[in-house]
């Protein structure tokens, strides 16, 4: 990401580390590094946090990066400084997810690591905060007592007021894994990885009960925020010169059901917010979603970006009914041809979990067709995890981890192979491409993506960072567009 200058309101993320993977995974970490030399000076007021050097490591999902953003700009507001370097920081601070056993795992490596720095360095902080504290902020607090404070999903908001009594002495480690209703960072300034796109929380927890998932005992049941107030956030990020926002839920087509609005109400306050250029939403649910929404999509169509991620996780209806995601195939793929007809030019993102109990080698063919029919603009595949207190837990784990990585692979090819016949087919088109920054592999190329998430390339300079340009799509390869300005 390219070092851009940015308003005054939200000072520099100079030396942003942007994870380098596509932040809808799941599972993955990146840091969150903002230094801001200045934020060392001038905050007496809070001298227990002024002047704190954190490393935040971030694992999970959006909802993780947000919450991430909303700490660090509690944090950040009370003087404490951000390092992308582990050794030079005061404190540790993680940002756990309990999705799958591999983001448990990488967080007890994470801790088994800090263990031994911690007895050289006794003045070292240590926090654990998000999904596997909330979860399992006890076994977390007996298993690694050097970790000074854990801070659970519901109690995300209080977390600079923690961590000054820690400072202040508090016994360690400080548990706040209370189930308070739900956390409210009410006009906290995120301290976000770009100047330019932002997240935005609208739904908190998740009312489902999908058998194989953890989130809704580690994020609670669903509640909404008002209208209101996340039209008041994205006005702020949007004077802030944020162009492109993304809303937030588990199920995001259930938002304000608890409010008596929904989603399609809240696209249409967003609309009209002067500077914001492109809105997104994540994720939804096929048994959820609305004609009402894809109309809503279709008419604001200048700025809610034609785009809808919605997991199908099995093609087998059999599969599907043990996961209890409330849907058939047939029901899913009629839930897809309305949005393709009622919001022409849609494209699809899916999920897809292989290897659930009892899914037989048919039931995997049902899935691997499913794709093939649908041709989703990009999936993300799992390998099904057993996670501990969920309704399946109770059924075996019966197929095979060799079983498990050859569907896993089977369903990466099929996708690939989709990816770029598409991508190939947008050779020629011009493209409305949101500029990102500076590529990574290439300083004298741009990355964007185009309105349905496509990542493109093209040659150019840092100062189009933030800009809304026209490319033509020269090349592509399954992951890209190559493309040249209009
Ligand atoms: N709320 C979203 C996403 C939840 S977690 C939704 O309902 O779609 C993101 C993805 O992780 C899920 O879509 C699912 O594909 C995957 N996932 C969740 N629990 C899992 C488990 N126990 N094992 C493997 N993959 C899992
Ligand atoms: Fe998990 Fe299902 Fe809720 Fe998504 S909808 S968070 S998969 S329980
Ligand atoms: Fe992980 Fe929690 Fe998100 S379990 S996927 S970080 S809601």
């Amino acid at each position: 990401m390219s070092a851009q200058p940015l308003p005054a309101a939200n000072p520099a993320p100079r030396g942003v580390e942007t994870p380098d993977h596509d932040p809808d995974l799941c599972g993955t970490e990146g840091s969150i590094y903002l230094a801001d030399p200045q934020a060392l000076a001038g905050r007496a007021s809070h001298p227990l946090i002024a002047g704190t050097r954190v490393h935040l490591l971030t694992f999970g999902c959006q909802m993780n990066v947000y919450d991430s953003e909303m700490v660090a700009g509690l944090l950040g507001e009370r003087g404490a400084a951000f390092v992308a370097d582990p050794a030079q920081a005061d404190l540790i601070l993680l940002n756990t997810c309990s999705v799958r056993a591999h983001a448990e795992d990488r967080v007890h490596g994470r801790l088994g690591a800090l263990k031994v720095r911690k007895r050289h360095e006794p003045g070292l902080l240590v926090a654990v905060m998000g999904c596997m504290a909330q979860k399992e902020g006890e076994h977390i607090a007996a298993r690694y007592p050097f970790v000074d404070l854990i801070v659970g999903t519901r109690q995300l908001h209080q977390f600079a007021q923690l961590l000054e009594r820690v400072r202040e002495g508090a016994p360690t480690p400080l548990l706040a894994i209370d189930e308070t209703p739900s956390v409210q960072f009410g006009e906290t300034v995120a301290r976000r990885e770009s100047p330019h796109q932002a997240f935005i929380a609208v739904t908190r927890g998740c009312n489902k009960r999908c058998t194989y998932c953890v989130v809704p005992y580690t994020r609670g049941p669903e509640v909404s925020r008002p209208v209101d107030e996340v039209v008041a956030e994205a006005g702020r990020l949007a004077a802030d010169g944020v162009k492109e926002i993304t809303l937030l839920g588990q199920t995001i087509d259930t938002y304000g059901y608890d409010l008596g609005t929904n989603l399609w109400t809240l696209l249409e306050r967003l609309h009209p917010i002067a500077g914001l250029e492109r809105i997104r939403f994540i994720t939804s649910h096929p048994e959820e979603c609305r004609d009402e929404l894809w109309r809503a999509m279709h008419a604001l169509g200048d700025k809610v970006m034609p785009f809808v991620h919605m997991p199908a996780q099995s093609g087998s209806d059999a599969v599907l009914r043990r996961m209890a995601r409330g849907y058939t195939k047939a029901r899913y793929l009629e839930v897809i041809a309305s949005a393709r007809k009622l919001c022409p030019g849609i494209e699809l993102a899916s999920d897809w979990i292989v290897g659930f109990s009892g899914e037989s080698d048919a039931d995997f063919e049902a899935s691997f067709e499913l794709m093939a029919e649908l041709k989703p603009q990009m999936s993300y595949i799992f390998k099904y995890s057993v996670r501990e207190g969920t309704p399946a837990q109770r059924l075996p784990d019966d197929v095979p981890e060799e079983a498990k990585k050859i569907r896993h692979r089977r369903l990466l090819d099929l996708q690939e192979e989709i990816s770029l016949e598409q991508n190939r087919a947008s050779v020629g088109r011009v493209e409305q491409v949101l500029v990102e920054g500076l590529s990574k592999n290439d300083p004298t190329r741009l990355t964007g993506r185009t309105r349905t998430r496509r990542l493109v390339h093209f040659p150019g300079t840092a100062d189009l960072a933030g800009s809304l340009v026209d490319v033509k799509i020269v090349s592509a390869t399954g992951l890209s567009l190559l493309g040249e300005r209009c």
